[in-house]
């Protein structure tokens, strides 16, 4: 017997970089059926569309950004609501280095963040979602059914980042330099990655994926009872 419905509901999964939201996010969002939505992968779709102006990043105006910004639209692909640039999708363009590095300049923009929240929560009136970011329970959603701040120990997140990149098992040089990368880019987004008081915090350091799934859908599932 399938479990019975839910009713309409938002989960916000928050935390830093490569803790392992998005794969998370979308796999608890499969389970209980809502769409899933990587809020991060708008803050990239909106760089990748300002750096394709051909404008140096040091002279990005919050107003280029949202000029630029026009290019970009939210579409669905399987489970997913994901950002399309010029109506295709981008997900290679959007995970390049140069939109990484950019980011989070990008990020920082107030406008930027109104946009991209605007974009979200439109997807929350239309359909359940599972979100996931770093402000999702707090600037976005302070009233979601389910909140989760997921955290991990720096080495590990390097450590699954690098066999989700390389597919073989890195070595301890690599790693140590993937946690250097993390800690600077943690320490760039500091301000916008705060759990929310009332986040379950949940630390994936010793968990495996499954288990971490396994924990949220419950939440959800005693969060939002049947239809
Ligand atoms: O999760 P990610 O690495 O794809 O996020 C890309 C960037 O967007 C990163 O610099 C953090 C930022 N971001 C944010 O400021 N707020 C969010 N809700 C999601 C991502």
């Amino acid at each position: 017997m399938s479990p019975p419905e839910l009713r309409r509901g938002v989960v916000t999964i928050d935390g830093p970089a490569a803790s392992g939201k998005s794969s998370t996010a979308e796999w608890v969002a499969r389970e209980l059926g809502f769409t899933h939505v990587d809020s991060g992968a708008f803050y990239r779709a909106v760089t990748a569309a300002v750096l394709r102006t051909g404008m140096p990043p040091g002279e990005w105006t919050p107003q280029l950004v949202l000029e630029a910004a026009r290019i970009v639209s939210a579409a669905l692909a399987g489970a997913s609501m994901v950002p399309h640039l010029v109506g295709d999708p981008a997900d290679a363009e959007i995970r390049n280095p140069q939109v990484t590095a950019n980011v989070p300049r990008v990020a920082r923009m107030p406008a930027v963040r109104a946009w991209v929240n605007a974009q979200v929560r439109q997807v929350a009136t239309e359909r359940p979602i599972v979100v996931d970011g770093r402000d999702m329970g707090t600037a976005v959603f302070p009233e979601a059914d389910v909140k989760v701040y997921l955290v991990a120990d720096p080495w590990e997140r390097a450590k699954r980042r690098l066999m989700q990149h390389l597919r073989r098992l890195p070595t301890d040089a690599e790693i140590a330099a993937e946690t250097d990368r993390l800690v600077h880019r943690d320490a760039a987004d500091a301000t916008q990655s705060v759990a929310a008081r009332d986040a379950v915090l949940i630390d994936t350091t010793h968990l495996m994926q499954e288990e971490q799934v396994a924990r949220i859908v419950a939440l959800a599932r005693a969060a939002l009872g049947p239809a």
